[in-house]
Protein backbone atom coordinates (compact mmCIF):
# COMPACT_ATOMS: atom_id res chain seq x y z
CA UNK A 1 0.00 0.00 0.00
CA UNK A 2 1.23 3.30 -0.64
CA UNK A 3 1.10 5.28 2.85
CA UNK A 4 1.96 9.05 3.74
CA UNK A 5 2.78 9.56 7.64
CA UNK A 6 3.05 13.43 8.43
CA UNK A 7 5.24 14.28 10.93
CA UNK A 8 8.67 12.48 11.88
CA UNK A 9 8.45 12.77 15.77
CA UNK A 10 8.43 9.55 18.03
CA UNK A 11 5.53 8.31 16.93
CA UNK A 12 5.37 9.27 13.07
CA UNK A 13 9.37 8.64 12.47
CA UNK A 14 9.16 4.98 14.33
CA UNK A 15 5.73 4.47 12.64
CA UNK A 16 7.12 5.84 9.12
CA UNK A 17 9.80 2.71 9.49
CA UNK A 18 7.60 -0.07 10.75
CA UNK A 19 4.93 0.23 8.11
CA UNK A 20 8.16 0.44 5.37
CA UNK A 21 9.64 -2.80 7.00
CA UNK A 22 6.07 -4.26 6.61
CA UNK A 23 6.93 -3.67 2.69
CA UNK A 24 4.33 -0.75 2.45
CA UNK A 25 5.69 2.70 0.12
CA UNK A 26 6.05 5.55 2.83
CA UNK A 27 6.36 9.37 2.35
CA UNK A 28 7.38 10.17 5.83
CA UNK A 29 6.82 13.65 5.28
CA UNK A 30 8.22 17.02 7.69
CA UNK A 31 8.24 20.34 7.33
CA UNK A 32 11.25 20.83 9.00
CA UNK A 33 14.08 20.56 5.67
CA UNK A 34 16.97 20.53 7.76
CA UNK A 35 15.77 17.79 9.59
CA UNK A 36 14.14 15.53 6.46
CA UNK A 37 17.82 16.56 4.94
CA UNK A 38 19.48 14.70 7.90
CA UNK A 39 16.98 11.78 7.82
CA UNK A 40 17.47 11.45 4.11
CA UNK A 41 21.10 10.81 4.99
CA UNK A 42 20.24 8.40 7.51
CA UNK A 43 21.38 11.10 10.41
CA UNK A 44 18.72 9.56 13.19
CA UNK A 45 17.75 12.62 15.62
CA UNK A 46 16.88 10.32 18.37
CA UNK A 47 18.18 7.59 20.60
CA UNK A 48 15.92 4.76 19.97
CA UNK A 49 17.17 0.96 20.23
CA UNK A 50 16.87 -0.54 16.86
CA UNK A 51 15.45 2.19 14.59
CA UNK A 52 18.86 2.90 12.67
CA UNK A 53 19.28 -0.11 11.38
CA UNK A 54 15.50 -0.08 10.43
CA UNK A 55 15.79 2.82 8.49
CA UNK A 56 19.08 2.35 6.81
CA UNK A 57 17.41 -0.84 5.20
CA UNK A 58 14.63 0.79 4.10
CA UNK A 59 16.06 3.57 3.09
CA UNK A 60 18.61 1.64 0.50
CA UNK A 61 15.34 -0.79 -0.33
CA UNK A 62 13.46 2.49 -1.65
CA UNK A 63 10.84 1.98 0.87
CA UNK A 64 11.04 4.60 2.98
CA UNK A 65 10.93 8.38 1.87
CA UNK A 66 11.86 11.42 3.60
CA UNK A 67 9.86 14.63 2.08
CA UNK A 68 9.27 18.06 3.10
CA UNK A 69 6.45 17.75 -0.09
CA UNK A 70 3.02 16.96 1.61
CA UNK A 71 1.39 17.51 -2.10
CA UNK A 72 3.49 14.78 -3.16
CA UNK A 73 3.06 12.47 -0.44
CA UNK A 74 -0.67 12.94 0.37
CA UNK A 75 -1.30 12.28 -3.79
CA UNK A 76 1.12 9.43 -3.73
CA UNK A 77 -0.93 7.95 -0.82
CA UNK A 78 -4.29 5.73 -0.36
CA UNK A 79 -3.85 6.13 3.88
CA UNK A 80 -2.72 9.15 5.13
CA UNK A 81 -1.50 9.28 8.42
CA UNK A 82 -1.45 12.60 10.97
CA UNK A 83 1.03 11.94 13.43
CA UNK A 84 2.43 15.70 14.70
CA UNK A 85 3.12 16.66 17.65
CA UNK A 86 0.12 17.77 20.30
CA UNK A 87 1.77 19.85 23.07
CA UNK A 88 -0.14 21.16 26.05
CA UNK A 89 -1.16 24.52 26.30
CA UNK A 90 -0.81 26.60 29.91
CA UNK A 91 -3.96 25.64 30.71
CA UNK A 92 -3.79 21.69 30.16
CA UNK A 93 -5.86 21.66 27.00
CA UNK A 94 -3.94 20.44 23.64
CA UNK A 95 -2.45 22.83 21.03
CA UNK A 96 -3.96 21.28 18.09
CA UNK A 97 -2.19 23.96 15.90
CA UNK A 98 -0.24 21.67 13.84
CA UNK A 99 -2.67 19.00 13.36
CA UNK A 100 -4.99 21.49 12.13
CA UNK A 101 -2.28 22.66 9.77
CA UNK A 102 -1.55 19.56 8.72
CA UNK A 103 -5.34 19.25 7.88
CA UNK A 104 -5.78 22.32 5.98
CA UNK A 105 -2.59 20.69 3.64
CA UNK A 106 -4.08 17.36 3.25
CA UNK A 107 -7.21 19.40 1.95
CA UNK A 108 -5.48 21.45 -0.45
CA UNK A 109 -4.11 18.69 -2.09
CA UNK A 110 -6.71 15.71 -2.13
CA UNK A 111 -6.92 14.27 -5.51
CA UNK A 112 -8.84 10.95 -5.28
CA UNK A 113 -10.41 9.25 -2.31
CA UNK A 114 -8.45 8.75 0.83
CA UNK A 115 -8.57 7.30 3.91
CA UNK A 116 -7.12 10.01 6.50
CA UNK A 117 -5.94 8.32 10.26
CA UNK A 118 -5.22 10.29 13.13
CA UNK A 119 -2.00 8.89 14.99
CA UNK A 120 -1.12 11.99 17.09
CA UNK A 121 -2.36 11.99 20.72
CA UNK A 122 -5.60 14.19 20.82
CA UNK A 123 -8.64 15.05 23.03
CA UNK A 124 -12.07 13.66 22.55
CA UNK A 125 -13.89 15.45 19.38
CA UNK A 126 -10.70 16.31 17.24
CA UNK A 127 -11.30 13.87 14.65
CA UNK A 128 -14.68 14.72 13.92
CA UNK A 129 -13.49 18.61 14.32
CA UNK A 130 -10.45 17.43 11.56
CA UNK A 131 -12.62 15.83 9.28
CA UNK A 132 -14.70 18.89 8.79
CA UNK A 133 -12.36 21.43 8.28
CA UNK A 134 -10.69 18.98 5.24
CA UNK A 135 -14.35 19.36 4.53
CA UNK A 136 -14.72 22.74 4.46
CA UNK A 137 -11.17 23.51 3.02
CA UNK A 138 -10.85 21.34 0.47
CA UNK A 139 -11.77 23.13 -2.98
CA UNK A 140 -13.56 20.19 -4.58
CA UNK A 141 -15.69 17.62 -3.16
CA UNK A 142 -13.58 14.72 -3.13
CA UNK A 143 -14.83 12.03 -0.53
CA UNK A 144 -12.71 10.91 2.05
CA UNK A 145 -13.16 8.99 5.28
CA UNK A 146 -11.33 9.80 8.68
CA UNK A 147 -10.08 7.26 11.29
CA UNK A 148 -8.90 7.29 14.83
CA UNK A 149 -5.87 5.21 15.53
CA UNK A 150 -4.14 6.29 18.27
CA UNK A 151 -0.82 5.08 19.36
CA UNK A 152 0.83 3.64 22.44
CA UNK A 153 4.43 2.99 21.85
CA UNK A 154 7.13 3.83 24.51
CA UNK A 155 10.04 5.54 23.91
CA UNK A 156 13.17 3.10 24.47
CA UNK A 157 11.17 0.73 22.85
CA UNK A 158 9.17 2.33 20.18
CA UNK A 159 9.99 -0.13 17.34
CA UNK A 160 9.37 -3.67 19.41
CA UNK A 161 6.07 -2.08 20.91
CA UNK A 162 5.31 -0.30 17.12
CA UNK A 163 5.99 -4.07 15.64
CA UNK A 164 4.32 -6.19 18.63
CA UNK A 165 1.66 -3.96 19.89
CA UNK A 166 -0.65 -4.99 22.97
CA UNK A 167 -3.76 -4.05 21.18
CA UNK A 168 -4.41 -1.79 17.80
CA UNK A 169 -7.22 0.84 18.26
CA UNK A 170 -9.89 1.69 15.44
CA UNK A 171 -12.50 4.47 15.28
CA UNK A 172 -14.64 4.98 12.42
CA UNK A 173 -17.94 4.90 11.70
CA UNK A 174 -16.77 3.77 8.01
CA UNK A 175 -16.31 0.02 7.61
CA UNK A 176 -14.09 0.63 4.29
CA UNK A 177 -11.08 2.42 5.90
CA UNK A 178 -11.88 0.14 8.93
CA UNK A 179 -10.47 -2.62 6.31
CA UNK A 180 -7.32 -0.95 4.70
CA UNK A 181 -6.90 -0.19 8.49
CA UNK A 182 -6.89 -3.94 9.50
CA UNK A 183 -5.24 -4.81 5.95
CA UNK A 184 -2.24 -2.58 6.97
CA UNK A 185 -1.63 -4.34 10.83
CA UNK A 186 -2.79 -7.85 9.95
CA UNK A 187 0.78 -8.65 9.33
CA UNK A 188 1.70 -7.75 12.85
CA UNK A 189 -0.93 -10.61 14.34
CA UNK A 190 -2.04 -8.55 17.45
CA UNK A 191 -5.66 -7.46 18.95
CA UNK A 192 -7.57 -5.31 17.05
CA UNK A 193 -10.28 -3.24 18.35
CA UNK A 194 -12.73 -1.90 15.77
CA UNK A 195 -14.64 1.14 17.42
CA UNK A 196 -16.32 4.66 17.33
CA UNK A 197 -14.32 7.55 16.33
CA UNK A 198 -14.92 9.14 19.94
CA UNK A 199 -14.42 5.94 21.92
CA UNK A 200 -11.42 5.25 20.19
CA UNK A 201 -9.44 9.00 20.95
CA UNK A 202 -10.92 8.52 24.63
CA UNK A 203 -8.80 4.80 24.71
CA UNK A 204 -5.59 6.36 24.76
CA UNK A 205 -6.29 9.19 27.42
CA UNK A 206 -7.91 7.08 29.52
CA UNK A 207 -5.34 4.20 29.43
CA UNK A 208 -2.50 7.10 30.00
CA UNK A 209 -4.39 8.77 32.90
CA UNK A 210 -4.84 4.80 34.41
CA UNK A 211 -1.07 4.50 34.52
CA UNK A 212 -0.59 7.97 35.65
CA UNK A 213 -2.98 6.95 38.41
CA UNK A 214 -0.87 3.58 39.15
CA UNK A 215 1.94 5.61 40.12
CA UNK A 216 0.83 8.21 42.10
CA UNK A 217 -1.03 5.61 43.82
CA UNK A 218 2.18 3.74 44.79
CA UNK A 219 4.15 6.61 45.36
CA UNK A 220 1.23 7.99 48.01
CA UNK A 221 1.70 4.56 49.57
CA UNK A 222 5.70 5.12 49.77
CA UNK A 223 4.82 8.07 51.47
CA UNK A 224 2.87 6.27 53.97
CA UNK A 225 5.36 3.59 54.52
CA UNK A 226 8.21 5.87 55.34
CA UNK A 227 5.79 7.04 58.14
CA UNK A 228 4.89 3.94 59.12
CA UNK A 229 7.83 2.04 58.73
CA UNK A 230 6.58 -0.41 55.62
CA UNK A 231 8.54 -1.68 52.23
CA UNK A 232 6.81 0.23 49.14
CA UNK A 233 8.70 -2.85 47.22
CA UNK A 234 7.22 -5.66 49.68
CA UNK A 235 3.60 -3.86 49.43
CA UNK A 236 3.54 -3.36 45.74
CA UNK A 237 5.46 -6.86 44.97
CA UNK A 238 1.96 -8.30 47.30
CA UNK A 239 -0.48 -6.04 45.29
CA UNK A 240 0.83 -6.99 42.04
CA UNK A 241 -0.19 -10.69 42.67
CA UNK A 242 -3.64 -9.84 43.10
CA UNK A 243 -4.09 -10.15 38.52
CA UNK A 244 -7.07 -7.50 38.96
CA UNK A 245 -3.98 -5.12 39.90
CA UNK A 246 -1.19 -6.66 38.22
CA UNK A 247 2.34 -6.15 37.91
CA UNK A 248 3.23 -3.04 35.38
CA UNK A 249 3.72 0.70 36.96
CA UNK A 250 4.08 -0.38 40.47
CA UNK A 251 7.52 1.33 41.33
CA UNK A 252 7.57 3.91 43.42
CA UNK A 253 9.75 6.91 43.15
CA UNK A 254 10.59 10.61 41.89
CA UNK A 255 7.62 10.21 39.85
CA UNK A 256 6.41 10.23 36.22
CA UNK A 257 7.93 12.15 33.52
CA UNK A 258 7.76 12.56 29.63
CA UNK A 259 6.24 14.15 26.55
CA UNK A 260 3.22 11.93 27.60
CA UNK A 261 1.74 11.09 31.03
CA UNK A 262 1.97 14.89 32.35
CA UNK A 263 0.08 16.20 29.32
CA UNK A 264 -1.63 13.37 28.86
CA UNK A 265 -3.40 13.77 32.04
CA UNK A 266 -3.73 17.72 31.96
CA UNK A 267 -5.65 17.27 28.75
CA UNK A 268 -7.81 14.48 29.96
CA UNK A 269 -9.27 16.58 33.01
CA UNK A 270 -9.47 19.91 30.61
CA UNK A 271 -11.62 17.47 28.50
CA UNK A 272 -13.64 16.27 31.34
CA UNK A 273 -14.33 19.82 32.72
CA UNK A 274 -15.24 21.11 29.18
CA UNK A 275 -17.93 17.94 29.70
CA UNK A 276 -18.88 19.46 32.60
CA UNK A 277 -17.37 16.72 34.33
CA UNK A 278 -15.38 16.85 37.53
CA UNK A 279 -12.47 14.48 37.45
CA UNK A 280 -10.49 15.39 41.12
CA UNK A 281 -9.35 11.89 41.26
CA UNK A 282 -6.90 12.72 38.51
CA UNK A 283 -5.38 16.30 39.65
CA UNK A 284 -5.15 14.62 42.36
CA UNK A 285 -2.85 11.99 40.43
CA UNK A 286 -0.95 14.91 38.73
CA UNK A 287 -0.72 16.97 42.55
CA UNK A 288 0.88 13.95 44.12
CA UNK A 289 3.77 13.66 41.07
CA UNK A 290 4.11 17.32 41.78
CA UNK A 291 5.57 16.79 44.74
CA UNK A 292 7.78 13.97 44.21
CA UNK A 293 11.12 15.95 43.59
CA UNK A 294 10.36 18.05 46.94
CA UNK A 295 10.41 15.00 49.10
CA UNK A 296 13.30 13.95 47.54
CA UNK A 297 15.07 17.66 48.21
CA UNK A 298 13.22 17.37 51.96
CA UNK A 299 15.69 13.93 52.64
CA UNK A 300 18.82 15.77 51.14
CA UNK A 301 17.91 19.40 52.97
CA UNK A 302 17.39 17.14 56.42
CA UNK A 303 20.68 14.89 55.69
CA UNK A 304 23.02 17.44 54.32
CA UNK A 305 22.07 20.35 56.18
CA UNK A 306 22.48 23.08 54.93
CA UNK A 307 22.65 22.29 51.23
CA UNK A 308 24.39 25.20 50.22
CA UNK A 309 27.72 25.12 49.01
CA UNK A 310 27.79 21.22 48.88
CA UNK A 311 28.71 19.26 45.40
CA UNK A 312 25.65 16.80 44.96
CA UNK A 313 26.01 14.28 42.42
CA UNK A 314 23.20 13.48 39.74
CA UNK A 315 22.97 9.73 37.82
CA UNK A 316 20.85 9.63 35.18
CA UNK A 317 19.21 12.69 33.10
CA UNK A 318 16.95 10.82 30.64
CA UNK A 319 12.99 10.63 31.79
CA UNK A 320 13.65 7.24 31.90
CA UNK A 321 16.25 4.51 30.88
CA UNK A 322 16.75 3.73 27.16
CA UNK A 323 16.16 7.38 25.71
CA UNK A 324 17.79 10.49 25.23
CA UNK A 325 14.32 12.71 25.91
CA UNK A 326 15.04 14.84 28.97
CA UNK A 327 11.39 16.84 28.55
CA UNK A 328 9.29 16.75 31.88
CA UNK A 329 12.47 14.69 32.95
CA UNK A 330 12.32 14.71 37.48
CA UNK A 331 16.35 15.20 37.24
CA UNK A 332 15.91 18.35 35.51
CA UNK A 333 13.23 19.51 38.11
CA UNK A 334 15.81 18.58 41.14
CA UNK A 335 19.15 19.52 39.24
CA UNK A 336 16.82 23.06 38.90
CA UNK A 337 15.92 23.17 42.47
CA UNK A 338 19.59 21.80 44.05
CA UNK A 339 20.74 24.92 41.93
CA UNK A 340 18.73 26.87 43.59
CA UNK A 341 19.60 26.05 46.95
CA UNK A 342 23.22 26.43 46.22
CA UNK A 343 24.50 23.40 45.85
CA UNK A 344 27.38 22.31 43.41
CA UNK A 345 25.28 19.57 40.54
CA UNK A 346 27.58 17.16 39.05
CA UNK A 347 25.65 15.08 36.48
CA UNK A 348 25.97 12.10 34.16
CA UNK A 349 24.05 10.38 32.22
CA UNK A 350 24.94 7.89 29.27
CA UNK A 351 22.89 9.53 26.19
CA UNK A 352 20.81 12.56 27.25
CA UNK A 353 23.55 14.98 28.67
CA UNK A 354 23.41 17.44 25.44
CA UNK A 355 19.93 17.79 25.96
CA UNK A 356 19.84 18.30 29.25
CA UNK A 357 22.49 20.74 28.83
CA UNK A 358 20.13 22.94 26.53
CA UNK A 359 17.70 23.50 29.60
CA UNK A 360 19.88 23.54 32.44
CA UNK A 361 22.09 26.74 33.99
CA UNK A 362 25.68 27.32 32.60
CA UNK A 363 27.26 25.89 36.00
CA UNK A 364 25.78 22.68 35.93
CA UNK A 365 28.72 20.46 35.39
CA UNK A 366 28.44 17.65 32.76
CA UNK A 367 30.75 14.23 33.27
CA UNK A 368 32.00 11.49 31.83
CA UNK A 369 31.13 8.78 34.04
CA UNK A 370 29.58 7.89 37.22
CA UNK A 371 32.75 8.36 39.30
CA UNK A 372 33.61 11.40 38.13
CA UNK A 373 30.57 12.77 39.00
CA UNK A 374 30.73 10.94 42.34
CA UNK A 375 34.25 12.67 43.00
CA UNK A 376 34.07 15.17 45.94
CA UNK A 377 30.04 14.90 45.99
CA UNK A 378 28.44 14.92 49.30
CA UNK A 379 25.58 13.11 48.49
CA UNK A 380 24.69 11.12 45.00
CA UNK A 381 20.86 11.01 43.79
CA UNK A 382 19.96 8.36 41.23
CA UNK A 383 17.11 9.93 38.98
CA UNK A 384 16.81 7.61 36.26
CA UNK A 385 17.47 4.12 36.30
CA UNK A 386 19.83 2.93 33.53
CA UNK A 387 20.68 -0.52 33.49
CA UNK A 388 24.39 0.52 34.08
CA UNK A 389 23.74 1.79 37.48
CA UNK A 390 22.87 -1.14 38.44
CA UNK A 391 26.59 -2.37 38.79
CA UNK A 392 28.66 -0.05 39.75
CA UNK A 393 32.16 -0.46 41.19
CA UNK A 394 30.76 0.89 44.87
CA UNK A 395 34.13 -0.02 46.67
CA UNK A 396 35.17 3.27 44.08
CA UNK A 397 31.83 5.07 44.59
CA UNK A 398 32.48 5.46 48.28
CA UNK A 399 36.11 6.18 48.49
CA UNK A 400 35.95 8.59 45.76
CA UNK A 401 32.99 10.78 47.22
CA UNK A 402 33.31 13.21 50.27
CA UNK A 403 30.39 11.58 52.09
CA UNK A 404 29.33 8.09 51.40
CA UNK A 405 25.20 8.76 51.07
CA UNK A 406 23.32 7.72 48.41
CA UNK A 407 19.45 8.61 47.58
CA UNK A 408 17.94 6.33 45.35
CA UNK A 409 15.26 7.96 43.80
CA UNK A 410 14.17 4.74 41.33
CA UNK A 411 14.31 2.15 44.51
CA UNK A 412 17.26 0.28 42.31
CA UNK A 413 19.45 -1.05 44.96
CA UNK A 414 19.16 -3.28 47.69
CA UNK A 415 19.35 -1.47 50.99
CA UNK A 416 21.32 -4.22 53.17
CA UNK A 417 23.88 -3.93 50.28
CA UNK A 418 23.88 -0.37 50.44
CA UNK A 419 24.59 -0.85 53.99
CA UNK A 420 27.30 -3.59 53.44
CA UNK A 421 29.15 -1.11 51.01
CA UNK A 422 29.44 1.94 53.79
CA UNK A 423 26.94 3.86 52.57
CA UNK A 424 24.39 5.51 54.02
CA UNK A 425 21.21 4.76 52.23
CA UNK A 426 18.00 6.63 51.81
CA UNK A 427 15.02 5.58 48.88
CA UNK A 428 11.63 6.13 48.51
CA UNK A 429 9.08 4.16 50.33
CA UNK A 430 11.73 1.88 52.77
CA UNK A 431 13.62 2.63 55.58
CA UNK A 432 16.71 4.53 55.50
CA UNK A 433 20.30 2.93 56.43
CA UNK A 434 22.41 4.72 58.67
CA UNK A 435 25.86 4.82 59.14
C1 LIG B 1 3.85 6.38 27.85
C2 LIG B 1 2.93 5.16 27.68
O1 LIG B 1 3.46 4.05 28.42
C3 LIG B 1 2.79 4.81 26.20
O2 LIG B 1 1.87 3.73 26.04
C4 LIG B 1 2.27 6.04 25.45
O3 LIG B 1 2.18 5.79 24.07
C5 LIG B 1 3.19 7.24 25.69
O4 LIG B 1 3.32 7.47 27.10
P1 LIG B 1 6.49 6.83 27.78
O5 LIG B 1 6.16 8.26 28.08
O6 LIG B 1 7.48 6.51 26.70
O7 LIG B 1 5.15 6.03 27.37
O8 LIG B 1 7.06 6.19 29.13
P2 LIG B 1 6.66 5.10 30.22
O9 LIG B 1 7.55 3.94 30.11
O10 LIG B 1 5.21 4.82 30.20
O11 LIG B 1 7.06 5.89 31.57
C6 LIG B 1 6.51 7.15 31.87
C7 LIG B 1 7.09 7.69 33.17
O12 LIG B 1 6.59 6.98 34.28
C8 LIG B 1 8.60 7.64 33.29
O13 LIG B 1 9.06 8.89 33.83
C9 LIG B 1 8.87 6.53 34.29
O14 LIG B 1 10.06 6.73 35.04
C10 LIG B 1 7.63 6.64 35.18
N1 LIG B 1 7.28 5.39 35.85
C11 LIG B 1 6.88 4.30 35.13
C12 LIG B 1 7.31 5.32 37.24
O15 LIG B 1 7.66 6.29 37.92
N2 LIG B 1 6.93 4.16 37.86
C13 LIG B 1 6.51 3.06 37.16
O16 LIG B 1 6.17 2.05 37.81
C14 LIG B 1 6.51 3.13 35.76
Amino acid sequence: MNICVVGTGYVGFVTSAVFADLGHHVWSVDKDERKIESLRRGRITIYEPGISELVAHNLADGRLIFSTDLAQGVQSAELIFIAVGTPANDDGSSDLSAVEEVARGIAEHLDRYKVVVIKSTVPVGTTEAVKRLIADYQPGSIPFDMVSNPEFLREGSAVQDTRCPDRIVIGTQDRAAAARLLEVYAPLERPMIVTDVTSAELIKHASNAFLAAKISFINAIADLCEAVGADVCEVAKGMALDPRIGTGFLEAGLGFGGACFPKDTASLIHTAELAGCDFTLLKSVLEVNRRRVGRVMEKLRKVLNPLDGKAVAILGLAFKPNTDDVRHAKSIELIEKLYEAGAHVRAYDPVAAENARRLLPSSIRFCASPYEAAAGASALVLATEWDEFRSLNFERLRTVMARPLIVDGRNIYEPGWMGRFGFEYYSIGRNPVLL
